[in-house]
């Protein structure tokens, strides 16, 4: 049978589109298309930085800035007391990346490119920079050029890529609310990206960070509906047809 598609657009108009991408093209492409932006921010300078550049892209492209939202990875581990938090923070990092563990995910930003083929002390395999083409390229080229500015064997990269970087949001659960604030307060990000690797932390977050950021107010205590667009506070885009009255 032919005739129009008698399917009803769903509830969010369309599904929520989420982008990441450091490069150029991938900030812009993020300021084109993207409803949500992954990345990464080591320090709030480089929140800040990053959130005003797709922003303004966004702008330029004439979009509504406040309609994509910016949301870095925060790893977070919750203590009784700061130095309790770092201490989990170390036991869970080394737990998490074993060598073995690291060099198996050392491929990813090469496009999962199987490094276990080479001798891990001769001079970093630089020719697997190729199969990152397609995949986390600005990631693996930082740190193929790193490894050879710094004239590293495979294993030194890797050794190097799985130190522990303390993160920003770590300590007690009022300390890592406080800092939740801060960086989204400095207009930093829009929101988070959350990673917490082990169901007893995710537990502490919920139940003792979130109620802080509850009682500051820049966390929900009901959905604001029933889609995942509503619950980021997107608009539902509008096409064409829709403007002309037709569905
Ligand atoms: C912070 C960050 C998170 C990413 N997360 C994902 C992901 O979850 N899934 C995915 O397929 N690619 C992910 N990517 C890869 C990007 O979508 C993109 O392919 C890659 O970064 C290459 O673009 P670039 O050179 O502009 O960074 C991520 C990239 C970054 C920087």
């Amino acid at each position: 049978m032919v005739g129009p598609l008698n399917i009803q657009r769903s509830p969010q108009g369309q599904p929520v589109i989420f982008q990441a991408g450091d490069s150029q093209q991938g900030r812009e492409l993020g300021a084109a298309t993207a409803d949500v932006i992954f990345t990464h921010a080591a320090s709030i300078a480089q929140g800040q930085a990053f959130y005003q550049d797709v922003k303004s892209r966004a702008e330029r492209l004439g979009r509504n800035p406040e309609q994509i939202l910016v949301l870095p990875g925060a790893e977070i581990y919750v203590g009784d007391t700061d130095e309790q938090a770092r201490e989990i923070e170390r036991l869970y990092h080394h737990q998490d990346h074993s060598f073995e563990l690291a060099l198996k995910e050392f491929g990813r930003n090469f496009g999962w490119h199987d490094f276990s083929q080479y001798d891990l002390d001769a001079p970093f395999p630089q020719q697997s920079l190729e199969s990152a083409r397609s995949s986390f390229f600005t990631n693996a080229k930082r740190i193929a050029d790193q490894a050879r500015e710094k004239g590293f064997s495979l294993r030194q990269a890797v050794e190097f890529g799985r130190q522990l970087r303390p993160g920003a949001f770590v300590g007690t659960a009022q300390t890592v609310a406080a800092k939740m604030a801060e960086w989204f307060e400095a207009r930093a990000l829009d929101g988070f990206n959350i990673y917490i690797g082990h169901p007893g932390q995710f537990r502490r977050f919920t139940q003792e960070v979130v109620p802080l950021l509850q009682e500051r107010g820049i966390y929900r205590s009901a959905y604001e509906g029933t889609t995942l667009r509503a619950s980021l506070g997107l608009e539902i885009p509008r096409f064409g047809a829709l403007e002309d009255g037709c569905l």
